[in-house]
């Protein structure tokens, strides 16, 4: 049910074109991020709730010869994906959930996952899928505006309607090392174009007013990283 749930909502998301409004909203970061993950040539990379897997585009385009591959719960958003796809890039997508990923044991080197994990219904389950499907010595970079210290995102759950899992960055990092993960660390990511021009700024979802954008954006993204042990 909570699935289903997360589906339909995503699914409206993707209809009101908010695919798009999280590229503007979340590129910057993505880009300061997956320029700091060292993908290297041939890489398998895996972005987890990858919406309109614009994300996924960038990480499969890090690397020469680098692959990724887009998972969401999402039908709508895939679709929208894979409308966006071009065949110079060696990306896919597929319909999926965290916690039962439909991939093979050990594929992936890295795994990527922007403003999606808080909304696993079992975040334990989920880390579990991941271990399972990264490669010994693999890399794991989560990246989420929503955590207890960036205080102005804590109506989001209001917002969404869907429940989301609120924890620290020490209750991150413990939940990657509870999952088996090793060579745990967490710093924030500031959107490198700053503030803007309060003239133009223009309300959304999560950033309603002047002030709310303020305190988020100053706060910044946490970006936790993660290895499999060899
Ligand atoms: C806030 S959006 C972020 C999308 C994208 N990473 C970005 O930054 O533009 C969260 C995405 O995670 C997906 N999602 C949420 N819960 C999920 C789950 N349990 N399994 C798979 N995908 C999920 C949603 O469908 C949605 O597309």
């Amino acid at each position: 049910m909570p699935h289903q749930i997360l589906a339909a909502t995503f699914d409206r998301w993707a209809a009101a074109g908010r695919g798009a409004e999280m590229e503007s909203e979340h590129g910057d970061v993505a880009r300061q991020v997956i320029a700091g993950m060292g993908i290297r040539a041939g890489d398998q990379i895996l972005d987890l709730g990858c919406g309109s897997g614009w994300a996924t585009r960038l990480l499969a385009k890090a690397a020469a010869g680098a692959q990724a591959t887009g998972i969401d719960i999402s039908p709508a958003m895939v679709a929208e994906a894979e409308r966006l796809h071009s065949n110079t890039i060696r990306a896919r997508y597929a319909v999926g959930s965290f916690e039962k990923l439909d991939l093979a044991d050990a594929r992936f080197q890295r795994v990527f996952s922007l403003e999606a994990l808080y909304y696993a219904p079992n975040l334990a389950a989920a880390l579990a899928e991941i271990r399972r499907v990264m490669k010994p010595g693999g890399t794991l970079d989560v990246v989420n505006e929503y955590y207890v210290e960036n205080e102005g995102t804590a109506f989001w759950p209001e917002q969404t309607g869907v429940p989301m899992i609120r924890l620290g960055e020490a209750s991150w990092r413990a939940e990657l090392e509870r999952a088996g993960f090793t060579d745990v660390s967490s710093r924030r990511v500031v959107d490198s174009r700053g503030l803007g021009d309060p003239a133009h700024f223009r309300p959304s979802a999560c950033y309603p007013d002047w002030r709310t954008w303020n305190d988020v954006h100053s706060a910044g993204f946490l970006w936790l990283h993660a290895v499999k042990p060899r």
